[in-house]
């Protein structure tokens, strides 16, 4: 396969690297954009970092590299500072690094990463909201987060399963089916399921506290399911059934879709093999009054239960058994979680347990996100704690509406509306995708639907102008991919070389599972070209070359807005 833009560069380093008598792992060999045009277009540290294992000094070894640079690619290197190797990349590389990307990206991107399309495989639980509760905040970053995952490891030509691990299982689920028994009003629930369910449950707590005997109930009633008593079994579909109803309209909104939804409830009869399995190894030993627990490596951390005293099952003995159905059904390279930071001691235990009953082969990722902070006092309080996610997302609409109305005056009224959703939810999304998810992630209206700034509408526009350029141009994507390059300006050879960052910013994402690394690279891209569209006119630019040299860039950076965005789960209008 055919590597393309700065895996060509790191390729020839590399070769040079290995003619010089030292060796350096490609992963290690880093390439990046200079800062400053007059430091070369690329530089790399491979010197330094090859000096200190060679006990050389970075300067000589930089010469050595140098010297064994046998390829026509570049038109100037040079040695900087303490061992800095920067290079000048011929113009003929940018043009057809261009124009290959017009042509299609789609395979543009993959050629980067070198494997064979769907040779690798990822299984992924993202988004998985419990059943008779609304979905939660941190629900709504589970699955925007997983999603831009899973598109970007599709689009670098992984097969992804996507899974959506619903909470459906659970002793909490026989206290909702006594409470549904006792006070529960048949009409009422059905129209309202998910308020008068959540109301049914709070309820049962409350009672709970001045009547001990219920918690005995509640327990009975999970005992009786477990048994597979037919009332409560019928009941808990109905849950389940109202509940993804519920969750599917966000769904819609968001445009996510699952390949699977095997709740905890489908781990049901997987459990009991597991747990023979580990008590045969040894893994599962005795706890308290007959309870089976696995001890921790790390002293300070509490033994992780996988059997109650009681018999029953928890949370983690259904987290094992999806561990080993995967395994089984997928044989997958990665298993990949996308999960609040709050369960880091969950996702420890079970990935400790997971190794020691040798489960799996594969990379096991916990990529956990912090909590969701509101800059609006507003809306953390609001309705008691429970922040409804349909009216995060109507209210995004609503003020992307108004924003629209004031600025597209040449829209049509479905114009607007379709404008609005667009710009809505994808200011939702880009909000949290820009941020890294490690952190806590902010919510801020006014940042998140502003025209300026690290922001969807910022985005949008640049694309679209970028695409209203072209039309302008009375060309097309395709024409433009034919023409040459002849930088005169910097300004046009910095969106050229970010243009190469391109499929690095995608790998990266991919590697550190963090979508944040895409959007900061659009938005830089981003600012390259408004720089040089505010400052070189395109249309009317003074000689043919000129003209054509921005236009196979401006069609290049709407190519890559679209793709990215699109990997971010987020539509770009036609005209805004
Ligand atoms: N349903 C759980 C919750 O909302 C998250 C499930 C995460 N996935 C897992 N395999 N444990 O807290």
């Amino acid at each position: 396969m055919k590597k393309r833009n700065l895996a060509v560069i790191k390729e020839v380093l590399h070769e040079a690297v290995k003619k010089s008598g030292f060796d350096v792992d490609l992963d290690h060999l880093h390439v990046e954009k200079t800062k400053d045009a007059k430091h070369g277009d690329f530089s790399t540290n491979v010197a330094m970092l090859l000096a200190g294992k060679a006990g050389k000094r970075p300067a000589d070894v930089a010469e050595d590299v140098v010297k064994n640079i046998k390829s026509d690619l570049f038109e100037k290197v040079e040695i900087a500072g303490p061992g800095f190797i920067n290079v000048w990349v011929v113009q003929k590389f940018y043009t057809e690094e261009c124009q290959l990307l017009c042509e299609n990206i789609e395979d543009y991107v993959q050629e980067i990463v070198g494997i064979k399309f769907g040779s690798k495989t990822m299984v992924s639980d993202t988004s998985h909201p419990n059943v008779a509760k609304p979905m939660g905040v941190h629900h709504l970053l589970s699955t925007i987060i997983g999603d831009a995952i899973i598109k970007n490891y599709r689009t670098l030509g992984w097969k992804v399963v996507s899974d959506n691990y619903i909470g459906d299982w659970g002793t909490q689920f026989g206290k909702l089916i006594y409470a549904i028994k006792t006070w529960g009003d048949k009409k009422a629930i059905q129209a309202d399921p998910i308020d008068q369910l959540l109301s049914l449950y709070v309820r049962f707590h409350d009672e709970a506290e001045k009547n001990v005997e219920l918690e005995q109930f509640g327990r009975a009633e999970f005992k009786k399911l477990e048994d597979g008593d037919k009332e409560n079994r019928e009941l808990l579909n109905y849950i389940v059934k109202v509940s993804l109803e519920e969750f599917e309209k966000i769904y819609k909104r968001l445009n996510v879709k699952y390949d699977l939804t095997n709740g905890e409830s489908f781990y049901e009869n997987k459990m009991a093999t597991i747990l023979e399995e580990g008590r045969k190894n040894g893994v599962f030993v005795d706890g308290n009054e007959g309870a089976w627990i696995v001890m921790p490596d790390d002293p300070n951390d509490p033994p992780a239960l996988v059997k109650k005293s009681d018999g029953a099952t928890l949370y983690l003995t259904r987290d094992l058994a999806q561990t080993a159905y995967w395994e089984d059904e997928y044989h997958p390279d990665v298993m990949l979680w996308v999960v609040d930071v709050a369960q880091s001691l969950h996702f420890k235990q079970r990935f400790h347990a997971s190794n020691k009953l040798g489960q799996t082969s594969a990379k096991m990722v916990y990529a956990n996100f912090g909590r969701m902070q509101f800059k609006d006092k507003k809306m953390s309080t609001r309705k008691g704690n429970i922040l409804k996610l349909e009216e995060v997302l109507d209210e995004a609409e609503e003020r992307a509406f108004a924003l629209a109305k004031e600025r597209a005056t040449e829209l049509s009224e479905a114009e607007v509306k379709e404008l609005s959703r667009i710009m809505g939810i994808g200011s939702i999304k880009y909000n949290v995708l820009s941020q890294n998810r490690i952190q806590n992630i902010v919510f801020d209206w006014d940042r998140m639907l502003s025209f300026e700034g690290n922001s969807a509408p910022y985005l949008m526009y640049t694309a679209t102008r970028a695409k209203s350029l072209i039309k302008k141009g009375d060309i097309s994507t395709r024409d433009a991919s034919k023409f040459d390059l002849s930088f005169t300006e910097t300004l046009e050879k910095e969106v050229a070389l970010q243009l190469m960052m391109y499929p690095d910013a995608l790998r990266r994402a991919a590697d550190e599972f963090k979508p944040n690394h895409i959007a900061n690279y659009l938005y830089a891209l981003a600012q390259d070209f408004n720089t040089m569209y505010n400052a070189l006119p395109v249309l009317n630019a003074d000689s043919e070359d000129h003209k054509n040299t921005r236009l196979l860039l401006t069609a290049s950076v709407q190519r890559v807005m679209e793709h990215g965005l699109g990997i971010l789960g987020i539509e770009v209008p036609e005209k805004m």
